[in-house]
């Protein structure tokens, strides 16, 4: 139930709107434990605002209840099924609960399918900017990563709408590459792809016989009304011998240290996948306490991850808003997850992350990371309170201020 004051806020906007620096510090997540001193924790995927009340509900029940061991098979039934309703429900596909596999997290299903579905010394695409780890991956399975940069191009609003570089794609797939890794909602960049982008990928993948590994994990995070998440797999064009796809409740539902994901596949890929002996092994290296909180997210956590979308629509609308005062600086806004994209080489930044976290005491990620032609870019994580949001503004106006030499 949400609970609104007269001024139309909720009790946990409330409650997010007061959180504070130093509370953050003192609770000492990664996000604001890895830089010490007086910096702003604004880098890695982390939300502040906790999880919903079902979550933490099913983790105490199942401290209370001593359900720490290994993962019994009816509670991994559970997490399966309710994955298959969730899909249903939230965006129309239909999948099968034998489909869905559990396992730890979303990265270790990436390497298991290189490894397990891409012979040695097949390069593995990777449209850029991507989330950093999909760059490193490949190389530590031997296999060469190709970043394929994206295009932008300007939007109705004046600001850069970013899309696939279709035609590098399909060149890197002309070059008997192995897979393609999909992110939909796209991080950094925060797209939702359409029908249309789904679907040239899906002619492409099936031209040239390349698998495609669709990271959905942010899927629960669309923050526009009008728009929906389309699961790669479920347009008609996707071959199922072809597509794996890799999703969680730990973005949305901010659980990511309980380690509980799921792979969906059908078809022959589901059959390698479910012969390989390396999946056999993840399968069970899924936490149970993960396991619990996922079921709790996916059933009972939906009207929280609904008021967490709407305040982190408006953080997104004031960082947009303030932004768009700093002359050089060109925010790439997300129409998913909750991470900004900023471009700042209208500011003469190299290292804008740098810059920021030096001059301003503002941690954010820097653009290298995710590519290797996005200096002079850094990403923004916007899932915090309203004063910390406020906080960081202030602190990236002064120091640009500082820059131009105009005192504050
Ligand atoms: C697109 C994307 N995929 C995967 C992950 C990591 O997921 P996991 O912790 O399940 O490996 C993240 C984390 O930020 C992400 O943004």
């Amino acid at each position: 139930m949400v609970v609104t004051d007269t001024n139309g806020s909720s009790s946990l906007a409330q409650a997010f709107d007061s959180l504070t620096p130093q509370q953050m510090r003192e609770r000492g997540s990664l996000k604001w434990s890895q830089y010490p001193g007086d910096v702003v924790g604004a880098w890695v995927a982390e939300m502040d605002l906790g999880t919903a009340p079902a979550v933490e509900a099913a983790i105490h029940q199942a401290m209370r209840h001593g359900l720490l061991g290994y993962m019994p098979p009816s509670v991994s039934q559970r997490v399966r099924e309710e994955t298959v309703r969730y899909q249903r429900e939230a965006f129309g596909w239909e999948v099968e609960v034998e489909q869905v596999s559990l396992l730890p997290d979303v990265l270790s299903s990436l390497s298991a399918v290189i490894t397990s579905h891409t012979s040695e010394g097949s390069p593995i695409i990777v449209p850029t900017p991507a989330y950093m780890p999909f760059l490193e991956i490949p190389g530590r399975h031997r296999r060469e990563c190709i970043e394929v940069p994206s295009v932008t191009r300007p939007s109705r609003d004046g600001s850069p709408s970013w899309e696939l570089d279709l035609d590098g794609v399909e060149a890197a797939m002309a070059t008997g590459a192995g897979l393609l890794v999909l992110c939909n909602p796209w991080n950094p960049v925060g797209r939702v792809l359409t029908a249309a982008e789904l679907d040239a990928v899906a002619a492409l993948s099936s031209k040239y016989g390349v698998p495609v590994f669709s990271d959905e994990i942010h899927a629960p995070l669309v923050l526009e009304d009008g728009l929906v998440h389309l699961p790669y797999a479920s347009r008609p064009g996707s071959d199922p011998d072809l597509t794996f796809t890799a999703t969680a409740a730990s973005k949305g539902w901010n659980i990511p240290g309980l380690k509980c994901a799921q792979l969906i596949a059908s078809g022959r890929a589901r059959r390698r996948w479910d012969a390989d002996a390396r999946s056999a092994h993840l399968k069970v290296e899924a936490s149970v306490v993960g396991a619990l909180a996922t079921i709790a997210a996916l059933r009972d956590g939906r009207d929280w991850l609904g008021e967490v979308r709407t305040y982190i629509r408006a953080n997104r609308d004031l960082v947009g808003a303030a932004l768009a005062g700093i002359e050089g600086m060109e925010p790439t806004l997300p129409e998913a997850t909750y991470l900004a994209w900023l471009d700042c080489r209208g500011l003469g930044l190299e290292r804008p992350a740098r810059f920021f976290r030096e001059e301003g005491g503002v941690a954010m990620n820097e653009g290298v990371t995710f590519g290797r032609t996005w200096s002079g870019f850094c990403r923004l994580n916007l899932a915090t309170g309203r004063g910390i949001e406020d906080e960081t503004l202030n602190r990236m106006r002064d120091a640009v201020r500082r820059l131009s030499g105009v005192s504050s």
